[in-house]
């Protein structure tokens, strides 16, 4: 990398509890993945962002055909109108640590690893909440109606409560969580899964509420579990968060199987993570050694898994 060039990083995350409902204002929690989204970005002759392994790579002035890539290329251009004008074209090359579609947070992570890199290059120092916004401004190309969350975890990590346009609140757990992260290899779009939600809003919205609020009273006793280290409990809800999150149609026939396999395998819960429609699905284990077990009953049904750790 040559002295002009700039770096930078966003944490993937997982949602313990509290997806979608978290779009509705109540509270959920989540915790930032050291894997996210890795970003270089060097004074080129074309603004323009590539990103591996996806093998794409999109010029923020050149309309493209195929719909994915033309958002992708419009989230990009809407970063980099936030810098000075006349611009300084700069090549961005990222590389994603995370499945995108996957409920794990991607494509914040990728906005947050994209501006850290255009910033150090450029020699612009920047609030984590003025990150939080322009991560914002790009997850709104992908969906309209994002709840800062995915932008929140992507800048900070750690583990914490959200609840939209609060100050974050930290929990610090009482004892390590052992999670297994687990993709169901179905594309999930975050966008289709928060409109259809929408949708069942619109027509019964006091059925739509009082999901929400049952899943509200889940989180604030999950928060307590986990300050407590009392990981049975909070399996249990996590359980009963996939239960309501079921009831809005968001699990899938291969979230529903894989749920069943990790809580078979040991689990103390297990529930769809992030957007759901497919994507990925986050089993509790009682402690580290617990998880292995877990990832090679999923693994041995075809289901690529991994573990995640929470220390305390
Ligand atoms: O699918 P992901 O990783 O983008 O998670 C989305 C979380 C939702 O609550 C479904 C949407 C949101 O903006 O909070």
């Amino acid at each position: 990398m040559n002295a002009r060039a700039g770096e930078g990083h966003g944490h993937g995350k997982v949602i313990l509890l509290g997806e979608h409902s978290v779009v509705y204002g109540r509270p959920a929690i989540a915790a930032g993945m050291t894997l996210g989204c890795r970003a270089y970005a060097e004074f080129a002759t074309a603004d323009v962002l590539s990103v591996e392994p996806w093998g794409v790579s999109v010029d923020a002035a050149t309309v493209e055909a195929d719909p994915e890539r033309e958002l992708l290329r419009r989230a990009f251009a809407v970063l980099r109108e936030h810098y000075e004008s006349p611009r300084r074209a700069l090549h961005v090359r990222a590389t994603m640590q995370v499945p995108g579609g996957a409920g794990l947070g991607g494509s914040a992570a990728l906005s947050v690893a994209i501006v850290r890199a255009l910033d150090a290059c450029l020699g612009i120092e920047r609030t984590n909440e003025q990150l939080v916004e322009l991560s914002m401004a790009w997850e709104r190309v992908f969906h309209g109606n994002p709840s800062g969350i995915d932008s929140a975890m992507a800048v900070r990590g750690g583990l914490l409560q959200y609840v939209r346009g609060q100050p974050h609140l930290p929990i610090r757990p009482g004892k390590a969580l052992s999670f297994v992260v687990a993709n169901s290899g179905e594309h999930g779009s975050t966008k289709s899964m928060v409109e259809s939600v929408a949708r069942q809003h619109a027509r019964d919205p006091a059925k739509a509420e009082q999901i929400f609020d049952a899943i509200a009273s889940l989180v604030t006793n999950a928060k307590s579990a986990v300050e407590d280290g009392d990981h049975r409990r909070l399996g249990q809800l996590m359980d009963l968060n996939h239960t309501l999150l079921n009831t809005l149609m968001l699990s899938t026939s291969k979230l529903e199987e894989m749920c069943g396999i990790a809580r078979r395998a040991g689990a103390l819960g297990a529930k769809l993570t992030g957007g759901g429609g497919g994507g990925c699905m986050l089993a509790l284990a009682a402690d580290a050694e617990r998880t292995t077990a877990i990832a090679q009953a999923l693994s041995a049904a075809g289901y690529a898994a991994f573990a995640v750790e929470v220390v305390a």
